[in-house]
């Protein structure tokens, strides 16, 4: 899920070092254009092999740079003038080569020297490798790119997979979607650097038999983003998910369940290796008091059968009864029907947590969009509609303000 426009005032040196993957890199120019940047394309000569920079100067719709002695820039200086108006360097694909002289500081060709002349405290460098796997694996490779991320560079990937060359292993380039999202991220204040949080996100599905159950519609998009904007603030996220067919973001440790019962065994063994818990799962309030092993047959004779349900625990409660030294600050969701902030106010209170997030339940479900408003023990705090990523965002950094300095 990308959140529209996530970069726009972005300004985005591409580079292209030579290798295949420069195929994919038409791509990215288009999708980091699509999210609002301004992309600046640079080529080595080996790139230009792969792709023509009139494919990429298409792409990005300005005049690709692929020489030290363009006469182009002002002062005849690409180098200096590329970087100085960028607010990042993204080399994709970044060869065994290019990160190879990279390490040394080599400055022979354009974009080795745009890399070493840019502003290294407010220009990061993102390197997305790719080549075969052998290079990848060879020590040669593994120094050379331990070199450049010491010397600050951001490692994106590699992808381990099919390859070109016909063989399998690490060394494919990120796909460009994943690169485009890593960017953004890249953008994103570091709130929950060095904390860890642990969500739940989805519905849960209780067994009536082995082919029916009861669910809800949640779809787990509110959820998965949290997790993604909890990442991308430079959080360790581990994620609890209910059944949903949603991909895990990138960098998040995922653990798939069914019911809430599975939900709280999951949940439980973590909840104190995590400072933040937030519980964005809509976990079903029953289930059948018991679950038939065989399907239950409809013979057209039998009155349908009565179907007996018990209460599942609650794991948001669970977890904020925990003793003080083993609990997590805990964040509440409450999808509600009306009456939004006076439930939301008395569901903070029974649950025993700091922070509600409340929303309109049958307005949001399955929506890519959402309002939603936080309650905490100061009042409501209305966040205006927006995408879902957009408010994980917003939210976390709500979160993050509010975190005690040393939590357990
Ligand atoms: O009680 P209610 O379902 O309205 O509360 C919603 C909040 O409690 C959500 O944060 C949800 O994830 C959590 N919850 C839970 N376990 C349950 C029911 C709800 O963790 N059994």
């Amino acid at each position: 899920m990308a959140s529209p426009q996530a970069l726009v005032g972005r300004h985005i040196v591409l580079g292209l070092s030579g290798g295949i993957a420069c195929y994919k890199s038409a791509e990215l120019a288009r999708e980091l254009v699509r999210a609002g940047a301004s992309v600046q394309v640079v080529m080595t000569e080996a790139a230009a092999r792969f792709v023509t920079p009139m494919t990429m100067q298409a792409l990005s719709g300005r005049p690709v740079y692929t020489s030290p002695w363009d006469a182009r820039p002002a002062h005849h200086m690409a180098h200096i003038d590329l970087t100085r108006e960028a607010d990042a360097v993204l080399v994709a694909p970044a060869s065994a080569d290019f990160i190879a002289r990279l390490a040394q500081g080599r400055a022979d060709d354009l974009l080795g020297l745009l890399c070493l002349a840019r502003p290294i405290g407010r220009c990061p460098l993102l390197l997305a490798p790719a080549m075969n796997r052998e290079m990848w694996a060879h020590p040669a490779t593994q120094r050379n790119v331990a070199q450049a991320v010491a010397d600050g560079a951001t490692l994106l990937g590699p992808d381990a997979g099919e390859q070109a060359c016909g063989e399998t292993g690490d060394g494919r380039m990120l796909e460009p979607q994943a690169l485009c999202d890593a960017m953004v991220a890249c953008f994103q204040p570091k709130s929950l650097a060095g904390r860890r949080v642990l969500v739940t996100a989805g519905p849960t599905f209780e067994a009536i038999d082995p082919v029916r159950g009861l669910t809800n519609h949640s779809s787990g998009k509110m959820g998965f983003a949290l997790a993604r904007a909890a990442v991308e603030a430079g959080a360790q996220v581990t994620l609890v998910a209910g059944p949903v067919a949603l991909p895990t973001p990138t960098g998040v440790q995922r653990i798939d369940v069914v019911s809430a019962e599975q939900m709280l065994a999951a949940v439980m063994p973590q909840a104190s290796r995590h400072q933040v818990f937030i519980a964005a799962a809509a976990v079903a309030d029953w289930r059948p008091a018991q679950s038939a092993p065989h399907k239950v047959k409809k013979d057209g004779r039998h009155a349908p059968p009565a179907l007996a349900l018990v209460e599942n625990p609650d794991i948001l409660a669970t977890v904020a009864r925990l003793p003080a030294a083993e609990r997590p600050w805990c964040v509440g969701f409450a999808a509600e029907t009306d009456e939004l902030v006076r439930h939301a106010r008395e569901k903070r209170l029974r649950k025993g947590v700091p922070l509600i997030v409340a929303n309109l339940g049958p307005a949001t479900f399955g929506r890519d969009d959402n309002a939603v408003v936080l309650v905490d023990a100061e009042g409501e705090h209305p966040l205006p509609p927006a995408d879902k990523l957009t408010l994980a965002r917003q939210l976390v950094q709500a979160i993050a303000a509010r975190l005690p300095a040393t939590a357990p």
